[in-house]
């Protein structure tokens, strides 16, 4: 098998890219790259093998110039011979942010980036087109019950971000181009952390749950169910599904019921390990807008936020600056926004088709993975989180 795979800089490209490198059926993996040379992509490849020791084979792992918003990109890929005997393409690529600044980059990585490869891809001789969408899709409608694979893509949805938006956009464009029997669709629930104890790929999630460790005042439901698994669980997965009989074209990548858990029980977690700071208190969803203007000082007096003095008192003197409260809190605005919904990914579809186990809890994975969560910049973080 030959595999295209775009993203395999990123959290989940990187793993996946290890996780088929070992698989035996794999002959060679074209990677696209936005690096200058192909030097500079090799060299950005390294670094995804050697991060966990892992062997890169210079014979199966290909680099391909390319950026999602070259106009010609479709163009580049159909004229690159070496790309004609691929069968699996694999995207992964995407723009993630969930800041309102980046909707035109999102926009244009995850909708006009997505269509440049669909237009190369649907020319080869292609066995299966992977693409990596989310579960999120379902928008924020949806609260506080289990999702069902079959309840996405509606155009109906509405969203808290241009990025789940886009997603759900990008999977009505593959059925577009494709057949149906060349597409299988992975939807991941929340990526965050890995669930051996070594370095995770990325701090991307991380970095709320290291925030909100620091913060320790949440204005989110602490009872709210959060559907997190780790990369290398989602990596196993999705690869186990790209080689086994399936029954469906989509599938959750998801802890679902069994695996789901709560800010209460990731806090309980968190507190045993950073046992010297304040216990931590969830407060409703709705005062994130006092928090908001009490860091601007425009807290009206009378206002219930003032009952947490003793939090305000912590927060001054841990970040001292209130500028530097008001971007913690605005990077992790967001991110309160998806805990609140509550959702929980059914996973039967991968479960029955695989024969994967649940993933652990996060409470109960994370616990290996304290002391890196302890190292991140939560400040730096914060600048584009
Ligand atoms: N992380 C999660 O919790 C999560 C959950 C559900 C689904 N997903 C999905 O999983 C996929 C991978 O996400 P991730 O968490 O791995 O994201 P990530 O860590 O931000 O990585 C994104 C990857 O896409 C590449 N990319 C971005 N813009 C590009 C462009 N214009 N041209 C070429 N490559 C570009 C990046 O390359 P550079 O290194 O050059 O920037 C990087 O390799 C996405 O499709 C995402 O929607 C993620």
């Amino acid at each position: 098998m030959n595999i295209f795979l775009t993203g395999a800089t990123g959290l989940v490209g990187g793993e996946l890219l290890v996780t088929l490198s070992k698989r035996s059926e794999v002959k060679k993996i074209y990677c696209l790259l936005r690096s200058a040379t192909i030097e500079q992509a090799t060299e950005r490849l390294k670094k995804v093998f050697s991060l966990h020791g892992d062997v890169y084979n210079e014979e199966q792992i290909v680099p391909v110039l390319g950026n999602l918003f070259d106009d010609n990109l479709t163009e580049t890929l159909k004229h690159n011979k070496q790309l004609e005997d691929v069968d699996v393409v694999l995207h992964s690529a995407a723009n993630t942010s969930f800041s309102r600044f980046n909707d035109e980059q999102v926009e244009k990585a995850n909708i006009g980036g997505l269509t440049k490869i669909l237009l190369w891809a649907k020319q080869l001789h292609l066995q299966t087109f992977l693409y990596i969408g989310t579960a999120t899709i379902c928008g924020k409608d949806v609260t506080h019950r289990v999702v069902y694979e079959d309840e996405s893509p509606n155009l109906e949805a509405t969203h808290l971000v241009k990025y789940t938006y886009t997603k759900m956009k990008g999977e009505l464009i593959i059925r577009e181009h494709l057949p149906a029997d060349k597409i299988l669709i992975a939807r991941p629930s929340i990526i965050m952390g890995d669930s051996r104890p070594i370095m995770p790929r990325s701090p991307v999630i991380l970095w709320a749950m290291a925030t909100i460790n620091h913060l320790r005042l949440i204005p989110v439901n602490e009872h709210s169910q959060l559907d997190i698994i780790p990369v290398n669980y989602a990596a196993d997965a999705i690869v186990a599904l790209l080689f086994a009989k399936r029954n469906h074209t989509v599938y959750h990548i998801s802890a679902g019921e069994a695996g789901a858990t709560t800010a209460l029980r990731l806090s309980k977690m968190l507190s045993s390990y950073f046992d010297d700071m304040p216990p931590f208190n969830f407060i409703n969803n709705s005062m994130l807008n006092q928090v908001k203007h009490w860091t601007k000082d425009r807290l009206a007096p009378e206002s219930e936020l003032y009952t947490y003095k003793n939090y305000l008192d912590y927060w001054h003197e841990t970040f001292e600056d209130k500028g530097k409260l008001r971007l913690l809190f605005t990077g992790l605005d967001p991110y309160l926004g998806f805990m609140e919904l509550g959702h929980v990914f059914d996973n039967t579809r991968l479960l029955k088709d695989v024969g994967i186990e649940n993933a652990e809890p996060a409470d109960v994975y994370m616990e290996k993975s304290m002391a890196f969560v302890e190292k991140i910049d939560i400040l730096e973080g914060a600048i584009d989180p």
